[in-house]
C-alpha cells in the first residue's frame, strides 16, 4: 500500500542533520536551561550526559536499527519484524500525536515572541513582573495564542507536503547551520555581559549537594525528550537512510549536537540570568519571561531577542515537523492514504488538539484529568510516562526479541564497519536501560517514592 517507491535521504550529512533536526528543539533550548536551573546547574549536567551515554545512545541505535532495517513506518517496522510487538509502533503513533498536542502551543508562544520582538511591542514591557503578567495574560487568552498555533500547524503542514527530500530534507540542510550560528552568536554575547562568568560557573561547576533523586529522574525524562527517543520519531527518520549510512556515526554525531546545542543554551541563558542579578530557578517561564526583561536592559534589546525566538522557531520548526512525519507516513503506509491526504488529516487533528490544549490554560481551565488540565496532561502523560515506557519496551525489544544478527548487520552495516562496542550495546539493552527506565516510569506513576 502507500507509494511503491519509498523516498531515501541524500547523503551522510542529511542523515545526521535531519535527525538532530528532530532532536534539537525546544527540549534545548527551553526545557534544558530550566531544568538544569532547578536541580543545581553543573551537577545535573554531568548526571545528564551520563543518561545520554548510558541510555541515550543505546536506544538510538536500536531504533535506528529497527527503521533502516525495515524502511517502514514505526507500526509497519515493528509488524515486519514480529506481530506481538506493533503496539509498539501504535505507542509511538500515539506518543506523536499526544506530543504535538502541546509542542504546537510552545511553538505558537515562540511566533508571538518573535513577531512582538519586531515590532518593538516586547520592549514596552521593562520589569520581570510586568514580564510575567504579559506572559500570563497572553497564554490564557482565548484567541490569540490559538491563531499563533495554527499558523504554526500550517507551516509544519507546508514543509510535510513538500515531501521527504524536498521538504525535511532541504529545511534541515538550511535551518541547522543557521541555528547553529545564531546560537553561537547569542552565547557570545551574553557571556561577555557584566558577572556573566558567574553564569559558566555555575553550569560547568557540579554542586553535587542539589542533587535528590528526582534529579535523576528529570536528567532521564529530559535525555529522552530531548535526543527524540522513545517513540519511534528516530524509526521513521531512520527508515529513510540510505543503506551506505553509517548508523554508529550517525548515532555519535546526533547525540553530540544535540548535547552541544544544550550546553550552548544554559551558556546563552545563564551568563545573561546572572549578570542581572536573577535567580536562575524559574522554571518553564524562564525563556518567556526572565530573558525578554533582559533583552530589555540591552542596546538593540529588541534585535537580540528577534534573533533568540526565530532560533527558538527553527528549533521548534525541525521538530515539529518530524512529529508530523511520524503521523503522515503512519497513514499514508497503512492505511493506504495519498501522502497529501493524510498531511491534512494529521494538520487537522493535531491543530484541534492544540488548540483544545491551548485553551485549557485559560477558559476550559475547568475542565481536568486526574487534576491536570489538558497541557499539563499532555505533557506529563508523553514525557513521564509513554517516553520512558516506550524506550523502555524498545531496549527489550532490540535487546532481546530482535535476531541479534540483525542487530550486527545493521550496526556493523553488514561486517563492513567494526563494532566494537558491540557486546556492552547489547548489555546496556538488556539489562542497564530497562532497568533503569522502569524505574523511571515507576516512579512517575507514583508507584514508589525516593
Ligand atoms: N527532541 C525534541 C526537543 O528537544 C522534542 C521531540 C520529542 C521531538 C520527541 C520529536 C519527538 O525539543
Amino acid at each position: 500500500m502507500g507509494e511503491n517507491k519509498r523516498a531515501t535521504l541524500g547523503g551522510r550529512l542529511s542523515a545526521v542533520l535531519v535527525a538532530a533536526g528532530s532532536a534539537v528543539g525546544l527540549g534545548n533550548i527551553w526545557r534544558f536551561p530550566y531544568i538544569a536551573g532547578e536541580n543545581g546547574g553543573g551537577a545535573f549536567l554531568v548526571i545528564y550526559i551520563g543518561c545520554i551515554l548510558l541510555l541515550g545512545v543505546p536506544v538510538l541505535l536500536a531504533e535506528f536499527t529497527v527503521g533502516r532495517h525495515t524502511h517502514k513506518n514505526s507500526v509497519g517496522a515493528y509488524r515486519l519484524l514480529s506481530k506481538k510487538w506493533s503496539f509498539l509502533g501504535y505507542n509511538s503513533v500515539i506518543s506523536s500525536l499526544l506530543i504535538l498536542g502541546f509542542y504546537f502551543v510552545v511553538s505558537g508562544w515562540t511566533l508571538e515572541y518573535f513577531t512582538s520582538s519586531i515590532t518593538g511591542a516586547i520592549s514596552e514591557y521593562s520589569s520581570s513582573v510586568v514580564n510575567a503578567e504579559r506572559f500570563a495574560d497572553f497564554t490564557t487568552d482565548p484567541v490569540r495564542p490559538v491563531i499563533f498555533t495554527v499558523i504554526f500547524a500550517l507551516l509544519t503542514h507546508v514543509v510535510i507536503a513538500l515531501g521527504v527530500q524536498k521538504g525535511i530534507e532541504r529545511s534541515s540542510k538550511l535551518m541547522m547551520p543557521i541555528l547553529f550560528v545564531m546560537l553561537v552568536v547569542l552565547a557570545i554575547r551574553s557571556i561577555t555581559m557584566p558577572n556573566g562568568l558567574e553564569g559558566l560557573k555555575f553550569l560547568f561547576t557540579p554542586d553535587f549537594s542539589k542533587v535528590t533523586a528526582k534529579t535523576f529522574l528529570d536528567a532521564m525524562g529530559q535525555a529522552f525528550f530531548s535526543l527524540s527517543i522513545g517513540l519511534g520519531c528516530m524509526i521513521t527518520y531512520s527508515s529513510y537512510f540510505n543503506d551506505k549510512t553509517n548508523l554508529q556515526n550517525t548515532a555519535y554525531n546526533v547525540v553530540i549536537l544535540d548535547t552541544l546545542v544544550a550546553v550552548l543554551a544554559g551558556a546563552m541563558i545563564f551568563p545573561a540570568v546572572f549578570s542581572v542579578g536573577i535567580e536562575p530557578t524559574s522554571g518553564p517561564s524562564l525563556v518567556f519571561v526572565t530573558l525578554p526583561s533582559i533583552f530589555n536592559t540591552m542596546t538593540f534589546g529588541s534585535l537580540w531577542s528577534a534573533i533568540f525566538f526565530l532560533l527558538l522557531i527553527l528549533a521548534a520548526l525541525t521538530s515539529t515537523i518530524s512529529l508530523h512525519e511520524v503521523l503522515t507516513v503512519y497513514l499514508n503506509e497503512e492505511w493506504g492514504i495519498s501522502r497529501k491526504h493524510a498531511a491534512r488529516c494529521v494538520t487537522l487533528v493535531t491543530t484541534l488538539l492544540a488548540s483544545a490544549s491551548s485553551l485549557s490554560l485559560g477558559v476550559w481551565g475547568d475542565f481536568k484529568i486526574c487534576g491536570l488540565n489538558l497541557f499539563d496532561s499532555l505533557d506529563f502523560v508523553t514525557a513521564n510516562i509513554l517516553l520512558p515506557l516506550g524506550g523502555c519496551l524498545t531496549s527489550i525489544f532490540a535487546g532481546w526479541v530482535l535476531n541479534k544478527q540483525i542487530l550486527r548487520d545493521e550496526i556493523s552495516d553488514h561486517g563492513r564497519l567494526k563494532a566494537r562496542l558491540f557486546g556492552l550495546l547489547v548489555v546496556l539493552l538488556r539489562y542497564v536501560c530497562p532497568t533503569l527506565l522502569l524505574s523511571i516510569f515507576l516512579y512517575n506513576l507514583g508507584l514508589f517514592t525516593l
